[in-house]
């Protein structure tokens, strides 16, 4: 996928104030106002107030957010609505989104104005995302795509009920409204979907009829004579992939990953860590309950365990999958945080991290890097060992990343929080531990080791770190194991140049002082599966420490009975992302789940795959579980409820819990030819250290 830069808006305004673009040299509006056009074309022209009436969710895909209108219109609307849906998703795609100033700046209709300045504070930077916001207690939900459209469509997975289509006038802008735009919609819209747009132009509603939409004529407002609406009726309806399935509860397909049941019954999540706490807040975001099943005696006991970490993007020259998911990952962590910190106490700051690059060569090699990927301010900036001394306040001797929305967070507070937000919605049972899972009867049953079964669902998600794996036949699944240890220093223990203000990364990390002591590390070690604090651990933490903030005198001096500590494991793919989304059919076998007769003859895609009806897995978050659990919540809980995705296919595949199984039918001839037996065998060999975990 091309992520090219995202280049701002340029706006300039006629004498009457309407805005036009520089760049299409059109207006964004028609001069009669926005809020008319909104009114009139997309919502009464999709009839939204009927249709959203009484339902549990309603999709909006409009191509071209431009000033926002269209959006804050609808939001609006469903405000003012005592009928309306329980959640409304708006995904608007936008290649040259306005600065956040310009945003702030735009004219709105005093009706708009107050939804316009919430949007404005939580303005995303202007990168290359899927940008998620919600309001209204998370009953609204906006995904802005930032990027071409040509790009973008292919990527969204969603069914959309009603499209508003509102780029500039075909003629000056063509790319809004080429063949692949109606293509797309096709495969995106749901059963009833309709279509809305101000333009007559013959091209659009030709593109629209060859897509299965019926076309009429309405009639326009603020000087058009007549305006387009369509619905989409289909002469044959093709059979959804199994990932598109997910999303399309009414079509039946023969392998869905929806569970069968319905949404009634809670789902049941394995595992109380970040993991699992974080999708129990999401699936309430999206109207779920769920029912949590925790062998430990209180949430985050384990590898969520430690006293603070840290999370931030990731920055890399080629703008890839792993880059793309964590610079996403980490803004959904920085709303959680900020979130948890407010409304719960929580200890932790959004205040910025340093990721000091010991390897570059000055600022200007990491500035090279910034302006090639065009990252804005707002997302990362490079400073050279000076710039991020001052920032840091420790002598730092190298140049650094400076990603102003990054920070740390007490990872069992966060967890806590996120429980907190499900509500009455999520029930939490401490001291249950799952021995083993069985497909019986079309449901899955959860077993202690006596072989009771403590809980029955539609749907389950694992979310026990390497314990799913276990439930799964371990075998299979390519991730390690890591053992970590922290260290923690009293601060009048510490030269106060040794403290630093903002979390530090690079050789490890250091956070500022929390309650009086800093945290520092951590250890790495495979096939290590000792619990104990070690003092060796600590010498090595220790001079990580002194490296990272700039002092390698003084750290030897330090005295072992000074050092406070934790080991904790940390579970890894062979990839390093974390693995999440619907089992394969393949790999649920184990569990009893009885797998279809004959393999598909592709299985060169993850959304190709099979999968067992309602089983889930969310897993492997590494090193990095508190900066990508939020997301990665976020992505399964959309899945689960089918809601739109969060993030794009691209990502989907990226973290598909199918993607090893694909790997191997890529990569090996024999499997192409016969994909049956990796379907119904083991597909991946073990990495060496999953045998001791
Ligand atoms: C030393 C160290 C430092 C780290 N620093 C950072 C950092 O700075 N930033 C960052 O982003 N990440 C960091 N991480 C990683 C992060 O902590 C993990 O990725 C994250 O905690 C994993 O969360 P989880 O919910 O998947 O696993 P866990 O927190 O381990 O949760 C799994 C839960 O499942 C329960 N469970 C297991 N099996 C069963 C069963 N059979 N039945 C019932 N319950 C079960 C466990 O008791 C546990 O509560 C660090 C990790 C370590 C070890
Ligand atoms: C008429 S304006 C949209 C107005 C907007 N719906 C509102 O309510 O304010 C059209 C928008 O389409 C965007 N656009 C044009 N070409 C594009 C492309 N190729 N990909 C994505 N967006 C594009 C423009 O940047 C512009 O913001």
């Amino acid at each position: 996928m091309n992520t090219a830069p995202i280049r701002p808006a340029a706006i300039v305004r006629d004498a009457d104030g309407t805005p036009r673009s520089a760049d299409y040299g059109d207006l964004y509006h028609p001069r009669g106002g926005a809020l008319a056009q909104a009114r009139h074309v997309f919502l009464n022209g999709d009839g939204l107030a009927e249709r959203w009436r009484g339902r549990e969710r309603f999709v909006v895909l409009e191509t071209g957010f431009g000033l926002g209108n269209n959006f804050l219109a609808t939001w609006s609307a469903w405000r003012a609505d005592p009928q309306r849906c329980r959640q409304l998703h708006f995904l608007s795609i936008e290649a040259t989104p306005p600065s956040q100033a310009d945003f702030r700046a735009a004219a709105r209709d005093p009706a708009l104005a107050p939804l316009a300045a919430e949007l404005a504070d939580r303005w995303p930077p202007l990168t290359w995302n899927l940008h998620r916001r919600s309001f209204d207690a998370d009953r609204v939900e906006l995904l802005l795509a930032f990027g071409d459209i040509a790009a973008w469509l292919p990527q969204l997975v969603a069914r959309v009920d009603a499209f508003f289509l509102d780029g500039f006038a075909p003629a000056r802008n063509p790319a809004m409204w080429d063949g692949r735009l109606f293509k797309a919609m096709a495969r995106l819209a749901a059963a009833d979907a309709t279509v809305a747009t101000w333009t007559a132009a013959r091209a659009v509603r030709d593109g629209l009829r060859s897509a299965g939409f019926v076309v009429e004529a309405a009639a326009g407002s603020g000087g058009k004579r007549d305006i387009t609406r369509a619905r989409f009726a289909p002469r044959f309806t093709p059979r959804p992939a199994p990932r598109q399935a997910m999303l399309a509860p009414s079509a039946k397909p023969a392998w869905r990953s929806t569970p069968a049941g319905g949404a009634t019954r809670p789902v049941v999540i394995v595992g109380a860590g970040l993991a699992g706490c974080a999708l129990a807040g999401a699936l309430a975001e999206r109207g779920r309950s769920s029912l949590l099943l925790e062998r430990q005696d209180d949430v985050a006991r384990e590898g969520s365990g430690n006293a603070a970490g840290l999370f931030h993007g990731v920055v890399h020259r080629i703008d890839g999958r792993h880059a793309r998911f964590h610079r996403a990952a980490a803004s959904a962590a920085r709303d959680a945080v900020q979130e948890a910190i407010r409304a719960h106490g929580v200890r932790g700051s959004v205040a910025g991290l340093l990721r000091v690059e010991f390897g570059a060569t000055g600022r200007d090699a990491l500035q090279a890097i910034v302006d090639a990927l065009g990252l804005p301010p707002d997302c990362v900036q490079a400073l050279d060992a000076k710039g991020a001394s001052e920032l840091a306040g420790v002598p730092l001797s190298a140049p650094a990343w400076h990603h102003p929305h990054g920070g740390w967070v007490d990872p069992r507070g966060l967890a806590r929080a996120a429980l907190a937000r499900a509500g009455g919605q999520a029930e939490l049972r401490t001291g249950c531990a799952i021995a083993s899972l069985r497909h019986e009867a079309g449901e899955w049953l959860l077993l202690d080791e006596t072989g009771v079964t403590v809980a029955a669902a539609d749907a389950v998600a694992l979310c026990n770190a390497g314990g799913a794996f276990d439930l799964l036949g371990g075998a299979p699944w390519p991730v390690e194991r890591q053992r970590g240890q922290t260290s923690g220093i009293a601060v009048t223990h510490l030269p106060a140049n040794a403290i630093p203000r903002l979390p530090l990364t690079g050789v490890g990390y250091a956070l500022p002082a929390i309650d009086g002591t800093v945290w520092f590390g951590a250890s790495a070690q495979w096939n290590d599966s000792d619990a104990a604090v070690r003092p060796a651990d600590h010498l090595d933490n220790l001079e990580r420490l002194a490296r990272l903030v700039g002092l390698p005198a003084w750290a030897p001096r330090i005295g072992l009975d000074d050092i406070d500590g934790r080991t904790g494991f940390r579970w890894q793919s062979r990839d390093r992302l974390p693995i999440i989304g619907a089992v394969p059919a393949a790999l649920a076998v184990v569990a009893g789940f009885a797998g279809p007769a004959t393999a598909p003859r592709r299985l060169d895609q993850p959304r190709l795959v099979p999968r067992a009806p309602g089983l889930f897995v969310f897993s492997a978050l590494g090193s990095r579980g508190i900066a990508s659990s939020t997301l990665g919540a976020q992505l399964l809980a959309a899945a689960i409820a089918g809601a739109p995705s969060p993030v794009e296919a691209d990502l989907l595949d990226a973290v598909d819990p199918a993607r090893f199984l694909v790997r191997r039918f890529r990569h090996d001839d024999a499997s192409r030819q016969n994909p049956s037996p990796l379907f119904v065998q083991p597909p991946v060999g073990p990495m060496a250290g999953s045998a001791g975990a």
